[in-house]
């Protein structure tokens, strides 16, 4: 069994994530509300030394900007003349270039930076298992979709690629290495967070009716991505071990487990003051399967639907691959498999999509 640090995650690159997941900026659009509630509870008097928030797992940028236009307007009310730092973090094999030209406006991309006189975003590589900021500083903490990748993969699954298709000893190796994973972001915000500050988190989840991203009823996204690798395994396209190494370094928690160290009062978690305000799961549809029933237009359907699944497993399945073969070969191995998927939409489209199944929670520092 091998073991793999989760450092090929990278979203596709040049701005393409952004364009490529309407859905994801969907969720964050629906959290903006509650990221609003959690700043209004803030009491800015107590400390009027600045504000500081961050984004952690930003990718590109381009999703968050208008939640963050919409903070950076609020927090003008609440406290005109207060001096904001958004802080935008990823780790470091994010396209930061990508991010930089977005937030600052060098792209087609809407940006608050011409906005706010007194705002000034800063970019850090500091991964969310790390303290990114010292102590006491951030006012704010806002993530979407980006705590599900673990720190590292605590071994590969054997007739799956992720999880969620996971059992017995695997599942269970999986679930640890994600509690620890949790308590250690957690630890993190604890003491980058100022005390009554707050912090909106929107991570994917399996809800209590065991729905998650890509399994609300219809064909299950990842059976689909597991069956076409199973097929280029019997096509002699891929071996097993490459199969095997193809295990997506990502964990689903249902809400007890997101719970269990805010709740706790022993845990290391409450202990340093962390609290859940609340927690709530949504289903976000997919747009380009929504749009599909609109327009029966099936191409359209299959060439939105294709790249928004590629631009987040892609650098997993292709670092899968036997680093022997040619760079043109792996390629080509990724380019059919990507292909094989769109003609199974194209072929029949009925259930395929990729509806976001997200735990939204607000949790303060006491
Ligand atoms: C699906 S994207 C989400 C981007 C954006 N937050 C959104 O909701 O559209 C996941 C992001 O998490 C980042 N990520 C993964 N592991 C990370 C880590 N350990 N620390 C910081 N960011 C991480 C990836 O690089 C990627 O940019």
């Amino acid at each position: 069994m091998s073991t793999q640090q989760a450092d090929n995650i990278t979203m596709s690159e040049g701005g393409l994530y952004s364009l490529a997941t309407k859905g994801a900026k969907d969720v964050i659009d629906i959290a903006t509300p509650r990221v609003l509630d959690a700043l209004g509870a803030i009491n800015f008097s107590a400390d009027p030394g600045g504000f500081m928030m961050a984004d952690m797992g930003c990718a590109d940028g381009g999703t968050s900007l208008e939640m963050i236009r919409s903070v950076l307007s609020k927090l003008q009310q609440l406290a005109p003349g207060l001096d904001a730092t958004v802080v935008y973090a990823d780790q470091p094999a994010n396209d930061f270039n990508a991010l930089v030209n977005i937030v600052h406006g060098r792209t087609a991309f809407d940006s608050w930076i011409e906005e706010f006189e007194n705002a000034w975003p800063l970019f850090s590589g500091s991964s969310f298992y790390l303290q990114a900021v010292p102590d006491n500083t951030l006012d704010l903490v806002f993530s979407a979709t980006a705590m599900h990748w673990l720190s590292k993969k605590p071994c590969n699954i054997t007739d799956h690629v992720h999880m969620v298709g996971a059992s017995g000893e695997e599942l269970e190796q999986f679930a640890t290495q994600a509690r620890e994973d949790w308590e250690t972001i957690l630890m993190c915000r604890a003491r980058e967070l100022k005390s009554g500050s707050r912090m909106v988190l929107v991570n994917f989840c399996r809800d209590d009716s065991g729905r998650y991203l890509g399994n609300t009823g219809g064909i299950n996204m990842f059976d689909t991505f597991n069956e076409i690798w199973r097929e280029f395994i019997e096509l002699g396209r891929v071996t097993i071990e490459e199969y095997h190494n193809m295990t997506l370094p990502q964990y689903y928690h249902n809400i007890e487990e997101f719970c269990a160290p805010l709740n706790d009062p022993k845990s290391n978690c409450y202990q340093a003051g962390l609290r859940l305000d609340n927690i709530e799961t949504r289903v976000v549809p997919c747009p380009f399967a929504q749009q599909f029933k609109a327009d029966g237009d099936v191409t359209a359907f299959a060439d939105g639907l294709i790249p928004t699944v590629r631009s987040w497993n892609q650098s997993i399945f292709a670092a899968g691959l036997d680093m022997d073969r040619p760079q043109s070969e792996r390629n080509q191995i990724i380019e059919d498999y990507y292909t094989s998927y769109h003609q199974r939409v194209l072929q029949d489209p009925e259930g395929h999509g990729m509806d976001y199944v997200h735990a939204y929670m607000t949790i303060s520092k006491n």
